[in-house]
């Protein structure tokens, strides 16, 4: 007996403030719901969705709305965790792109699947986690990462992408390249399936987990402890975006020349800096703001967090507009001082 297929979940003039993890306003002109890799082909087919310009969101955690938008919003819901295969040398773990990331995370070491516990409490969808290749504590997504499908937003064709077809760099993949061959706009990621070595190694190499062993006296964590460590050490520095509206950090930190770090250095010499593998210098980007006399400021209705300068805050009904002013004077004070441009993280619409 032929299914009748359940229509599209479509919202008119949505409200996205519960959608985006600073708490912005903003209306969708449509919202579409999609819970399924059929949900986004029903986009594509649709006579008016299909040639619209698109917008997808995950959860919302790496956006600043400034405005209503016309494009048609997709909103990812596809559900579902499971244990795809179990290996001699990995666990290889599958979820569907609208799971919660912490959740995912959470699950897995419940499981006993440790690998993804320095990843714990980022705000955000699974979708979402390739898109800015996350990363904290000296673990990124694509160290975990075995493969995703996406379908394409103008074919409707499903695809799988390995991590080199994701095109991984700090906090930037494919999915965020406009230019040739990137996928900005696209494609939707529909499955995310992540690869969890075995034997598990533990990664204990940033300060704060440092101090962490310092402090406890356990040089030998279990995955069950680095990740409630994780947990305090973000709770204790981060803002939770369902009491205080923020993105997490609002800035990349900057990578410079050994000249250019060099002449910093010289000026300032307690700036923080880490030397990175092909000889260019990370600078801190929270210290660069901090020592700017950036932390804890407000501006109109946005704010910098009183923990972390790095991270910009929501103080109560800012509008998208309030957190660019917010930024562009920060840019300019870190500019003026050090001659360095910072670069946003999240992506401004
Ligand atoms: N610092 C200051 N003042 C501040 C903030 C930071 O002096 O107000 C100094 C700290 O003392 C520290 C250094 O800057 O020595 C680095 O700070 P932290 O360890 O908090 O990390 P971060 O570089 O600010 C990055 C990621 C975070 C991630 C943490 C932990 C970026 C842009 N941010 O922050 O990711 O959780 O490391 O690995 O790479 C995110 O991307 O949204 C995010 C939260």
């Amino acid at each position: 007996m032929p299914t009748t297929p359940v229509p599209l979940d479509v919202q008119h003039r949505a409200s996205l403030r519960e959608h985006n993890s600073f708490g912005l306003p903003a209306v969708a002109r449509t919202l579409v719901r999609l819970r399924s890799e059929a949900d986004v082909r029903r986009v594509v087919d649709h006579p008016d969705y299909g040639v619209a310009p698109k917008f997808v969101l995950g959860g919302g955690s790496n956006v600043v709305l400034t405005r209503d938008i016309d494009s048609v919003v997709l909103k990812v819901e596809i559900a579902g965790l499971r244990l795809l295969r179990e290996k001699a040398d990995a666990w290889i773990v599958e979820a569907g792109a609208g799971e919660s990331w912490h959740a995912l995370v959470a699950w897995t070491i419940e499981q006993g699947w440790p690998g993804l516990e320095n990843l714990a409490l980022i705000p955000g969808s699974v979708g979402a986690a390739p898109v800015q290749n996350i990363g904290a504590y000296g673990v990124e997504l694509k160290d975990r990462f075995d493969s995703l499908d996406a379908v394409d937003l103008v074919t409707g064709r499903s695809v799988t992408l390995d991590a080199a077809a994701c095109r991984f760099g700090y906090r930037d993949s494919v999915f965020k390249q406009a230019g040739f061959g990137g996928l900005a706009g696209k494609s939707v990621i529909t499955r995310v399936r992540l690869r969890l070595p075995r034997p598990w190694q533990p990664v204990l190499g940033y300060l704060d987990l440092e101090r962490k062993i310092a402090d406890t006296g356990n040089a030998r964590p279990d995955a069950r402890t680095v990740f409630d460590w994780v947990c305090a050490i973000r709770r204790a520095k981060l803002p939770d975006p369902a009491l205080v509206g923020n993105a997490g950090s609002f800035f990349k930190n900057p990578v410079v020349s050994p000249e250019q770090c060099r002449d910093i250095i010289g000026r300032d010499p307690e700036i923080v800096h880490y030397p990175m593998a092909d000889g260019s210098i990370k600078l801190a980007a929270g210290w660069l703001i901090d020592a700017c006399g950036w932390k804890g400021k407000t501006v109109g209705r946005a704010g910098v967090y009183e923990r972390q300068a790095l991270v910009l805050v929501n103080r109560g009904g800012a509008s998208g507009a309030e957190v660019v002013t917010l930024a562009r004077a920060i840019q300019e004070s870190v500019y003026g001082r050090f001659g360095i441009r910072l670069e946003p993280e999240p992506i401004i619409l």
